[in-house]
C-alpha cells in the first residue's frame, strides 16, 4: 500500500580507507571490493521496492555512508538512473528538482570525482570536513589535511549548484575562542548549508575505550554548553540559523533529505545496515532494518532481491514516540495533533514549558533555547 506523500531514498556505502576512532557508523574497511557485485545487490533491492510500491513519488536521494565517495561515479549513475527509471519526483516536479546528495570525503583521490559524481546527477555534496585544525584532524585519525579540505571545498563550490559541510566541535583540548576562531572560518567557506556536530562518545568506538579509561578528555558540560550556543548566535548572525540540532541553513537550503526523516515522512533504505519506513494507506508504519555486514548483505539481496535482517510493524505508539523524538530536533517542532494520545506525559509536557525548556505553539510542541541541548533528558520526562 502506499501514500501520496512524497518518499526519501537512502543508499548506503558501507565502505572506507579506514574507521575513524569516533564513529560508531556502519563502515568496514576491506582490502578489495567487487563494486559490480554490489551495484547488482544494488539495483536489485531498487527493482524490489519498485515492484512493492510502484506508485510512489520521491522528493530526495541520499547517498550515505561510510564513505560514498569511494563508489565509482559509474556506479552512482546507474543506481540513480535506475531510481529515476521507476519513480518520479514529487508533485510533477521535474527530475532534476530531485534533491541528490552525496556524502565525500575531503581526500584529493576523492575530489578528483566530483565532476564524475555531478554528471550522474548528484547536485549536492557534503563534505566531512570536521575541523579546520591539521593537529585535531589527525586526533580525529582523519585521513585529509586542511589543505585538502580547503580544496575539496574549492571544488564543491564550482562543480555543485548546493554543498555542506561537516564539523565536530568540543574536541579534546579545544578553548571557546578556539572554536570561535575555526567557526568564524567555516562560515566564511560556507555555501548554503553548514552542519556542526558537538563530539559525542559513542559505544563501542576506539574513542569510548580512552575516554573510559581518561586517556581521552572531553570539554566539560560547562564549555561545551557554551560552544553550542555560540555555535547558535554566530550561524543566526552569519544567515544559516540552526534548524535542526546541529543543522543550519536558511528555509529553501535546508536538507529535503534530513527533512523527510524529521517530519516522519516515509523513505526506503537501501543498501547494507540502511533502514527504512514503508507508510501505508491506513496510517501504519513498517519499520525495515537491512543486514549490516556488507557480505551478508549482498548474500541476502542476491537471493531475495531486498537485503532486509527485519520488518517490523510499528504500534501507533511507537510510530508516535518516533515521530515526538524526530520532530523535537527541528526548529518548528512537531503538532501535538500528529501525537497518538499517551504519547506525551500531559504533566511532565505543563512542567518542562513552565521551566522554559518547552513552548506550545499554536498546537507544535516546540523546544525553546534553553531545551535545545538538553534534548535526550528531555525526551526521556516527556515520553509517558
Ligand atoms: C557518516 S558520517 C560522514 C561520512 C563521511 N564518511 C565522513 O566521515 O565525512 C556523518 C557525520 O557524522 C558526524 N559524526 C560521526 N560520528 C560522530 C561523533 N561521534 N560525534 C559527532 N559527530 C559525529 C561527522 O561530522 C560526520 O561527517
Ligand atoms: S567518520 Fe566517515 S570516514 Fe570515518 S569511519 Fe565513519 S563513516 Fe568512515
Amino acid at each position: 500500500m502506499t501514500t501520496l506523500e512524497p518518499y526519501a531514498v537512502y543508499v548506503h556505502w558501507p565502505f572506507c580507507l579506514s574507521k575513524c576512532p569516533y564513529c560508531d557508523f556502519n563502515s568496514h574497511v576491506r582490502d578489495s571490493i567487487d563494486e559490480d557485485a554490489f551495484l547488482q545487490g544494488y539495483l536489485s533491492e531498487i527493482d524490489h521496492y519498485a515492484e512493492t510500491h510502484p506508485d510512489i513519488t520521491i522528493s530526495s536521494i541520499f547517498f550515505g555512508g561510510g564513505t560514498p565517495s569511494l563508489m565509482s561515479p559509474k556506479t552512482v549513475a546507474a543506481i540513480i538512473e535506475r531510481i529515476l527509471g521507476h519513480w518520479s519526483a514529487e508533485g510533477g516536479k521535474s527530475e532534476g528538482d530531485i534533491e541528490i546528495t552525496l556524502e565525500a570525503n575531503p581526500t584529493s583521490v576523492e575530489a578528483g570525482r566530483f565532476a564524475g559524481f555531478r554528471a550522474a546527477g548528484v547536485n549536492r555534496l557534503s563534505l566531512g570536513v570536521q575541523s579546520l585544525v591539521d593537529a585535531d584532524l589527525k586526533a580525529l585519525g582523519r585521513q585529509h589535511s586542511v589543505a585538502e579540505a580547503m580544496e575539496a571545498l574549492r571544488l564543491a563550490r564550482q562543480t555543485f549548484p548546493r554543498y555542506s559541510f561537516d564539523l565536530i566541535y568540543a574536541r579534546e583540548g579545544q578553548t571557546l575562542e578556539a572554536w570561535r576562531t575555526e567557526l568564524a572560518q567555516a562560515l566564511e567557506l560556507a555555501g548554503d548549508h553548514l552542519a556542526l556536530y558537538q563530539l559525542t562518545i559513542e559505544p563501542g568506538t576506539k574513542f569510548q575505550g580512552l575516554y573510559n579509561k581518561g586517556k581521552l578528555v572531553l570539554p566539560e558540560e560547562g564549555l561545551a554548553e557554551d560552544m553550542f550556543f555560540l555555535t547558535r548566535e554566530m550561524t543566526a548572525s552569519a544567515g544559516l540559523p540552526a534548524y535542526e540540532v546541529s543543522n543550519h541553513a536558511k528555509q529553501e537550503n535546508r536538507s529535503r533529505h534530513n527533512m523527510a526523516y524529521w517530519l516522519g515522512r516515509g523513505y526506503l533504505g537501501i543498501g547494507p545496515g540502511a533502514h527504512g519506513r514503508l507508510k501505508h494507506a491506513d496510517g501504519t508504519t513498517t519499520a525495515t532494518n537491512n543486514w549490516k555486514k556488507p557480505e551478508a548483505w549482498l548474500r541476502a539481496v542476491t537471493a531475495n532481491n531486498n537485503g532486509r535482517q527485519e520488518y517490523q510493524q510499528l504500534s501507533a505508539h511507537e510510530s508516535g514516540v518516533e515521530r515526538l523524538m524526530m520532530g523535537l530536533r527541528i526548529s518548528e517542532g512537531v503538532a501535538m495533533s500528529d501525537l497518538p494520545k499517551g504519547v506525551v506525559d500531559e504533566s511532565a509536557q505543563k512542567a518542562l514549558c513552565d521551566e522554559g525548556f518547552l513552548k506550545l505553539d499554536n498546537g507544535r510542541l516546540i523546544l525553546r533555547q534553553k531545551g535545545q541541548c538538553l534534548l535526550d533528558h528531555i525526551l526521556v520526562t516527556l515520553l509517558a
